[in-house]
């Protein structure tokens, strides 16, 4: 078979690129190892930004963001005192979306699809060759069991965080940057009334959140131990705990349908491309959840290379494809920046016992610049926005 771009992986990456690929009239072919299902029901993220929100308005693909609009105002509860930041008005009148990742792929892949695109589930063995010949090389078992060999122009690696794009180039190539923050939170889906906005709650017992995820839906992140897990707490522990790290006893509880714990850890692979391959999204790099800036930064970078695809086909201007990693790196190493400043704010502001009583300090001097009209404040928002310069 031949085609253009192979892209890897059918999440908030892959499928913008196939997307916005398609209305380039740019032929791909999607490839992605589990099952339709499996993808459509997998909860991560749930903030679309506001520059993410421009962005497929700007394609046509407005429809796609489900959900309500994000009206910009976020809670911080500090020792159990609101303190509402309007990161809207701080970014000039920028608004959101409170889609749910699960949403926003069902919707990328209904469109996909529906414009005739060609995106293969269940295929389990993707490996990627000759990246550096005149014609990259992608074979797999297709979803009928037949051995399938597909020769393409390029290939996007959007397979996550363990995916074989960033493996299958010769040792030594990409570098991988990791940094583990040693804080670890409980992330918990359970139905139950959303927060009328994202909440983020520092106290002495440590850092707590509940976000939107769906109108009887809520996400909520709480910072626990680090050999702590869902056996550790039981909904009879875990609901009264969440009541008094978001300072609210009327909480109300429900139904747990997912709980785990994650370790705040980062990553960036350097570069972002090799030969023919190009990464894009976690498979390139690694974000914690503080910030909400994982799924817009991969959507930002899908576009890149959407781009750069284009104008290689189009008008055979290679530049966009040389630059790529280098534009992707400054932008990704400026959300990581962004969400190591968040995290450290939040839970550096809580129990001191981690940091010692002169950072809890810094950090709530940092925290209380974001309430009065400062500098501090409008770059919060622009990023929160995604229109960070
Ligand atoms: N072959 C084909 N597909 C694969 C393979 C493989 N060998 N390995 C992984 N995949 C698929 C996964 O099944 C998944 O659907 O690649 C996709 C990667 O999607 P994500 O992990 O969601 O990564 P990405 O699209 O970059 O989106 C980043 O998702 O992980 C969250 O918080 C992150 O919100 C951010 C967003």
């Amino acid at each position: 078979e031949q085609t253009t771009v192979v892209v890897i992986g059918a999440g908030p990456t892959g499928l913008t690129l196939a997307n916005l690929l398609q209305r380039s009239d740019i032929p791909c072919v999607l490839l992605e190892r589990r099952s339709r299902d499996f993808v459509e029901n997998r909860h991560r993220a749930g903030i679309v930004d506001a520059r993410v929100r421009q962005l497929y308005e700007d394609w046509g693909l407005a429809d796609v963001l489900g959900g309500p609009p994000d009206d910009g105002l976020l809670e911080f509860r500090v020792d159990g005192v609101a303190h509402l930041v309007d990161h809207a008005r701080l970014s000039g009148g920028r608004y959101g979306w409170l889609c749910p990742q699960q949403v926003l792929v069902r919707n990328l892949i209904t469109t996909f699809t529906d414009g005739g695109g060609d995106l293969r589930f269940d295929v389990p063995d993707v490996a990627i060759h000759d990246l550096t010949a005149d014609r990259a090389r992608v074979t797999c078992t297709g979803p009928a069991g037949e051995p399938t060999t597909i020769e393409a122009r390029y290939v996007a690696g959007c397979d996550g965080a363990r995916g074989p794009s960033r493996v299958s180039v010769p040792p030594g190539t990409m570098a991988t940057y990791t940094f583990d923050h040693e804080v670890s939170w409980l992330t918990i889906m359970a139905t139950t009334p959303p927060p009328p906005h994202p909440l983020l709650s520092v106290s002495d017992q440590g850092y707590a959140a509940h976000f939107y995820r769906g109108p009887q839906a809520s996400r909520y992140y709480l910072q626990c131990g680090p050999q702590d897990g869902p056996p550790e707490w039981p909904a009879e522990r875990l609901w009264p705990e969440l009541r008094v790290r978001l300072g609210d006893a009327q909480l109300p509880d429900g139904p747990i349908t997912e709980i785990r714990r994650v370790d705040m850890r980062s990553e960036v692979c350097e570069p972002m491309s090799h030969g023919r391959m190009f990464l894009a999204g976690d498979s390139a790099h690694v974000m914690t959840p503080m910030g909400g800036k994982g799924m817009n930064l991969a959507v930002l970078e899908a576009e890149t290379l959407a781009l750069a695809i284009r104008a290689a086909v189009r008008d055979g201007d290679e530049a966009g494809l040389r630059g790529y990693s280098t534009t992707c790196l400054e932008r990704a190493w400026r959300y990581q920046e962004f969400s190591r400043w968040m995290l450290e704010m939040l839970h550096d502001s809580g129990d001191s016992s981690r940091v010692g009583p002169f950072r809890r300090r810094l950090a709530r001097t940092r925290l209380a610049a974001l309430f009065t009209d400062s500098t501090a404040a409008r770059v919060f928002g622009e990023m929160m926005a995604g229109v960070g310069n």
